[in-house]
């Protein structure tokens, strides 16, 4: 679903000057509901289908609970014979996926050996505040801080990235970004698909210069306004590689999906078409399966899915696509259904317990508004990515000043949090998690896609740790464009 100017015009109450930059270029939102310009490509895109899907490499930590990763540079091979350089954890793009146990805490040691701040954050983890990766929580270059992560919480897939202050864009697109298995031992007996047929894909878009470099567009140090809007590639990679392929037996699968995509919505469906089986959201299991034909994912959003390739004849190539995507974009991977093979794995109708919260007991309801907002004060200048003509974007028309909260809530009580957005908007909240009600039952979320025309009511238990998080959006080019709030729990 894309907006007409005029529609823009009247969402966002008459920002005048919003719809006057459209006209010179900036593009707020593309065909297919993401908000965002496209950056082409300027080298020949690779065929589809042609390398295969690559395990992304585990990092456990040690018996105390230990591990390490340095993020620096590194030339790897993502379009085939050529070499790209990122910057990324290990040097690897995406980062290792920390293998993790509920309850076991973990202490993250980030290196940073690149030339640029950085700071990291576990999305979706229940943190301290001074180990959460505030935005100017930074660690400076040739430094190293230990994050410390309880991981007491319900069993995800959550993952981890850079979230540095104004910066967040460009260094997640360089490479920062890594997936977190978070497993808890009982869930074991569910008999869900495990070892080779469970796999974690982390889905990202990028674009890439004549040189097969990473083309992240910054004039004078901000994005270049054309795409504040939101950066969206012309190349998908799964796990870091152009539209993989897999050989797959014909037998159930677990995938752990991440969009990491700055930008891009995903519409998820199978072709042919069968249903795919959600078991999970971004905090873990459902209460229930539940069977639906696409699933849509925000940036940052996760979904816990199972796909029965038996449904298939063997031979069969089934292809993983995107419905909002155009091109070469409408596809994702392709899993080759390669032989009969036993499965004795299976989806019980009771994956999980939630306790859905009573709305009686909620405290405080507030309301969030995310849109673009005023041009910051000083006014008129260059069209460079700095120039203060430009509106910011905002949540309640506040772009984000660090250190003043929005809001304050209370530690042990529930919240009711309303979400309205002038175009598509992620909104992520740091420590607290969303109750929402999916299909007619409690799940959990920690990001919740909102799109111009709905509104999203969320119950919000405000549990975990006292002190200062942040809320988002996790369209990064509108993060680092300011909509971001600070709140602290007392
Ligand atoms: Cu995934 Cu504050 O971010
Ligand atoms: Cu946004």
């Amino acid at each position: 679903m894309s907006l007409s100017r005029r529609q823009l015009f009247t969402l966002s109450g008459g920002i005048v000057s919003g719809v006057g930059l459209t006209a010179c270029g900036l593009a707020l939102t593309s065909p297919g509901g993401s908000t965002g310009a496209l950056l082409p490509s300027r080298v020949p895109l690779p065929a589809p289908f042609v390398t295969e899907l690559p395990r992304l490499t585990p990092l456990r930590p040690d018996r105390d609970g230990r591990a390490r990763v340095t993020v620096r540079r590194k030339g790897i091979e993502i379009l085939p014979g050529r070499t790209t350089e990122i910057a990324g954890y290990d040097g690897l793009f995406p980062g290792p996926t920390i293998e993790a146990t509920k309850g076991d805490p973990l202490a993250l040691t980030v290196r940073n050996e690149l030339d640029v701040p950085v700071v990291n954050h576990l999305h979706g983890g229940v943190t301290r505040p001074e180990h959460d990766g505030y935005p100017t929580d930074l660690v400076q270059p040739g430094r190293e801080r230990e994050y410390r992560y309880p991981l007491d919480q319900r069993a995800a897939t959550l993952w981890y990235h850079d979230h540095a202050m104004d910066r967040t864009g460009p260094n997640v697109y360089a490479g920062m970004a890594g997936a977190v298995v978070l497993r808890d031992p009982a869930e074991v007996d569910l008999g869900l698909p495990r070892g080779e047929r469970e796999l974690t894909l982390v889905l990202t878009d990028r674009s890439f210069g004549e040189d097969a470099e990473l083309v992240y567009p910054v004039v004078d140090g901000a994005i270049d306004h054309r795409y504040h809007g939101g950066l969206l590639g012309d190349v998908m990679l799964v796990n870091g590689t152009p539209w993989p392929r897999l050989d797959v037996d014909a037998a159930r699968y677990r995938l752990r999906i991440l969009n990491a995509c700055n930008a891009r919505r995903l519409e998820l469906a199978l072709d042919p078409g069968q249903d795919i089986v959600q078991v999970g959201t971004d905090q873990g299991l459902l209460t229930k399966p539940h069977h639906r034909s696409t699933l849509t994912l925000a940036p940052a959003e996760r979904a816990d899915v199972v796909i029965d390739f038996s449904q298939y004849g063997v031979g069969e190539q089934v292809t993983l696509v995107n419905r909002l995507g155009d091109g070469a974009m409408a596809q994702v991977m392709r899993l080759d259904v390669a032989r009969r093979a036993t499965d004795d794995s299976h989806v019980p109708e009771r994956l999980s317990t939630i306790e859905r919260i009573d709305p009686s007991l909620v405290v405080t309801t507030r309301d969030f508004h995310l849109a673009l907002g005023q041009p910051m004060p000083g006014g008129h200048g260059s069209h460079s990515g700095n120039d203060r003509s430009l509106p910011m974007w905002s949540i309640n028309g506040q772009p984000y000043r660090p250190g003043e909260d929005l809001f304050g809530a209370e530690l042990g009580t529930v919240e009711r949090w309303r979400f309205t957005t002038d175009v598509h908007h992620p909104v992520h909240a740091h420590l607290v998690h969303f109750q929402v009600d999916q299909d007619g039952a409690p799940a959990w979320k920690d990001t919740i896609d909102i799109g111009p025309t709905s509104r999203a009511e969320v119950l919000v238990p405000i549990e975990g740790f006292r002190g200062r998080y942040v809320l988002h959006c996790h369209n990064l080019e509108h993060e680092d464009r300011m909509m971001m709030a600070d709140f602290s729990v007392g």
